[in-house]
């Protein structure tokens, strides 16, 4: 047997030398922690289908978004929660200057000024009444030009409130452009735009509509992404990049990592990957019942969003594997 020349194993057979020829690293900095803002808390609220997250009132996102700039993390991805009360069909709470949304963001910026970079949600499903991305028509579907027309102005009011960058999430066609072209009007070139660009109707977003209190009936899916569909994700991801776009993302991750690499090959701006509530729920819920290790089954997946060619990862693990990369 030792006219075997090609051992592969040889680079497995030390820790120094597996670390030595890993492709992959994953970077704190390169992850973003998405955060719950819920309006009259009085203190953080556990997200039971998210074992480990919260609720956040504005006190406990400040203290949770310095613990993140001190873990080194990239950035922070803000939700709002807004009262049940103060839905409307329009969503209007999405962009009023006081709504829980802006505060928060605000209130984050006040916290960690330029140290952790800052993305607001930009999109109206938590605010409105029938739980749908957008404003609807006569027929009850989703009005896409008039949905538009509200995020450039939520986009607005988010740069206002101190976002760095917005993170237009509804799949309207078009979206990205609008939003450019009405932060620019009112003066906010500097402020990016990370566009939910591949984005898919999922069953894996399970938790977060119990995080947010969604008042969803039915479906996304005439305005989401088909999951059957591979390259409608290359072409949306190069439509956002045509329309401004200044990082495009796929969503979900792990079981997207196929429409994540045509993504990252055919991108000319850097590309993101949400691992999304459900995918971290099922490791945690299995790790809960000691069928899987909690570290490693993060880490690994987490690994592997990179590896298929996220340059930037949301996920709800971000502040834990800060801990476990160092
Ligand atoms: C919509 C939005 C959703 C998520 C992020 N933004 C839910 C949806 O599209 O129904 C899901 C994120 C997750 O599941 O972690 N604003």
């Amino acid at each position: 047997m030792s006219q075997l020349t090609r051992r592969p194993r040889r680079l497995r057979s030390t820790p120094a030398i597996r670390r030595l020829v890993a492709e992959t690293r994953v970077h704190p900095s390169q992850l973003i922690l998405p955060v719950f803002v819920a309006d009259g808390l009085d203190e953080p609220r556990p997200i039971s289908s998210l074992p480990g997250v919260v609720q956040h009132t504005l006190e406990s996102v400040r203290a949770e978004a310095d613990a993140a700039a001190a873990a080194g993390l990239g950035g922070i991805a803000i939700f709002g929660v807004p009262d049940a009360g103060d839905k409307d069909e329009s969503g209007t709470g999405g962009y009023a200057e006081d709504g829980i949304l802006n505060r928060a963001v605000a209130a984050v910026r006040a916290e960690t000024g330029d140290d952790l970079t800052i993305f607001a949600d930009t999109c109206l499903d938590e605010f409105t009444t029938h739980g749908h991305c957008g404003v609807l028509d006569a027929d009850g579907a989703v009005d896409n030009d008039a949905t538009i027309e509200l995020y450039g102005r939520q986009a607005v009011s988010q740069a206002r409130a101190g976002a760095h960058f917005v993170a237009p999430s509804g799949m309207m066609d078009g979206q990205v452009g609008v939003i450019r072209e009405a932060l620019d009007l009112a003066g906010f070139s500097d402020v990016g735009i990370l566009a939910y660009s591949a984005k898919y109707a999922s069953a894996f977003y399970g938790p977060f509509r119990e995080a947010v209190g969604s008042s969803l009936q039915g479906d996304r899916r005439a305005y989401q992404q088909d999951p059957a569909n591979r390259r409608e994700g290359r072409l949306e991801a190069a439509l956002d990049e045509l329309q401004g776009a200044d990082i495009v993302m796929v969503k979900p991750a792990g079981h997207y990592l196929d429409v994540l690499a045509d993504v990252a090959a055919a991108s000319q701006v850097p590309v993101a990957a949400y691992q999304v509530s459900g995918e971290y729920a099922m490791i945690a819920a299995a790790a809960e019942r000691g069928w899987i290790d909690r570290q490693a089954a993060l880490t690994e997946a987490v690994t592997c969003i990179v590896r298929a060619g996220a340059d930037v990862v949301l996920t709800y693990a971000a502040r834990e594997l800060a801990g476990w990369l160092r």
